[in-house]
């Protein structure tokens, strides 16, 4: 698959972080990076998001960069994932306000019924949030908060981390077996 990830600012850089490293070998990945995020990402996950990405096969985009293929909906593209989504990130999309190419790449999927996946981190959401995954939702993007469970019985922060992006890769139709799937309360698969 073709696949844009577009990393904002919002907290949960580990779940892009991982999703590269679950995609990259198989898939053509184009990554871009707010400039909030790119702070965030070595805050959070103590890695510098350039040394990451240098070892991963990824083409990298400028998030200012409106003259990248992925900006125009002429480029062949089959999915687009903003991990993690920021608020401000998720109102210009809902508004089609494309001023970043992060922005931009989810507009043009929208606008060519491409997959979109949005993957949004706050806590509580005001209504102004909600409107707008209500709106995005009503488009046809995965509204998929980064929100996880507990039936699967994590042990560890990487079982947290894969539930999530397990489900982000469910929305993109990618197989995984990142987490334990729900099978029923008497299933062996999870013990309780
Ligand atoms: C450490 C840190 C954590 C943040 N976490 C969130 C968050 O979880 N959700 C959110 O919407 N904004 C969060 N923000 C605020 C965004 O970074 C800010 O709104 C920024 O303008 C987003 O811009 P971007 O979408 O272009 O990356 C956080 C900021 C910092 C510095």
């Amino acid at each position: 698959m073709r696949v844009v990830i577009g990393i904002t600012g919002a907290s949960g850089a580990i779940y892009a972080k991982r999703l590269i490293e679950f995609l990259h070998k198989k898939h053509t990945l184009f990554v871009t990076i707010s400039k909030h995020a790119k702070s965030i990402f070595e805050y959070e996950t103590g890695v510098n998001f350039f040394d990451f990405i240098k070892t991963k096969d990824v083409e990298y985009f400028d998030n200012g960069d409106l003259y990248s293929p992925v900006a125009s909906g002429s480029f062949k593209i089959d999915a687009c994932c903003i991990v993690p989504c920021s608020m401000k990130t998720l109102s210009s999309i809902a508004n089609g306000f494309s001023d970043s190419l992060i922005s931009r790449c989810a507009d043009v999927a929208i606008k060519e019924k491409r997959k979109l996946v949005v993957v949004p981190r706050e806590t509580p959401f005001s209504s102004i949030h909600l409107e707008n995954m209500l709106k995005l939702s009503n488009l046809g993007v995965y509204i998929t908060v980064a929100s996880t469970a507990f039936y699967n019985k994590p042990q560890t922060l990487e079982d947290v981390v894969d539930f999530v992006v397990g489900r982000i890769l469910d929305n993109l139709g990618i197989d995984n077996s990142l987490y334990k799937r729900w099978e029923g309360k008497n299933s062996t698969n999870v013990e309780l």
